[in-house]
């Protein structure tokens, strides 16, 4: 099963692909966590994508295809994938098109989850994450038991520095301009499936699991 979660920041992509590789036994490929996690490590790739990053612009296409050309040739990868994060221009989707059918595969499923901004704010100004394991907390609907501290590692939790409200809106901005179109592509190609972000957690995944289910 090849599957990408498509939306805006904020809309639940990272929550949802949680319960997702749970319940489908699939990997989940964060393009934002490869990111982070090399520039943590304060590599080529981290030291060149950090400053994209940090203003909440994109990446250049040329450095996301590569990165996602590697990790999509690893064995784990063998029996499918969720994508979080990825593509996010239509040039990443057509490259992603052409690595899948040079590999003999195809995509399944894109599932659009849709969420209004004032929302998306909301979520992402009280979003907390551990550096540690990855796990996401929201200050108001799913905060930690312990105040700031990881219910699963118990590693001190923080705030991602793209988080910030200015930070948040251009992030958006860049959405609708480059990633907004993916919609009508992908919708073109009779592989778009979208569901309602609003709701609880659980209400979400519920819709998320009927499409998957039925894959
Ligand atoms: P990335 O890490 O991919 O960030 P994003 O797409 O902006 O998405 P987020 O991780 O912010 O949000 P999410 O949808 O996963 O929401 P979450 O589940 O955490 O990318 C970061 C940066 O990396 C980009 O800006 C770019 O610079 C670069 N990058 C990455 N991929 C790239 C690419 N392909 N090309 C170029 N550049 C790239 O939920 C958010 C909050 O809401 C949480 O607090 C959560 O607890 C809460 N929440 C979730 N669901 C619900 C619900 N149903 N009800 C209430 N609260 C909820």
């Amino acid at each position: 099963m090849i599957v990408i979660l498509l939306g805006a920041p904020g809309v639940g992509k990272g929550t949802q692909s949680e319960n997702i590789v749970k319940k489908f036994s699939i990997i989940q490929i964060s393009t934002g966590d490869i990111l982070r996690n090399e520039v943590k490590n304060q590599t080529g790739l981290g030291e060149k994508a950090k400053t994209y990053m940090e203003k909440g612009e994109l990446v250049p296409d040329e450095l996301i295809i590569k990165m996602i050309e590697n990790r999509i040739s690893k064995t784990d990868c063998a029996n499918g994938f969720l994508l979080d994060g990825f593509p996010r221009t239509i040039e990443q989707a057509k490259s992603f098109d052409q690595m899948l059918e040079q590999k003999g595969l195809s995509l399944d499923k894109v599932i659009y989850i849709d969420v209004n901004d004032d929302e998306i704010i909301e979520r992402l100004t009280l979003r907390r994450v551990c550096p540690t394991c990855g796990a996401i907390y929201h200050l108001k609907n799913k905060p930690p038991k312990q105040d700031m501290i990881c219910d699963i590692c118990g590693s001190k939790l923080v705030q991602r520095s793209d988080d910030i409200k200015e930070t948040v809106e251009n992030r958006l901005k860049v959405f609708k301009e480059h990633t907004k179109p993916l919609i009508d592509y992908y919708e073109k190609q009779g592989k778009l499936s979208s569901v309602s972000g609003l709701g609880n957690v659980d209400e979400v995944f519920g819709r998320i699991s009927k499409i998957l289910g039925n894959l």
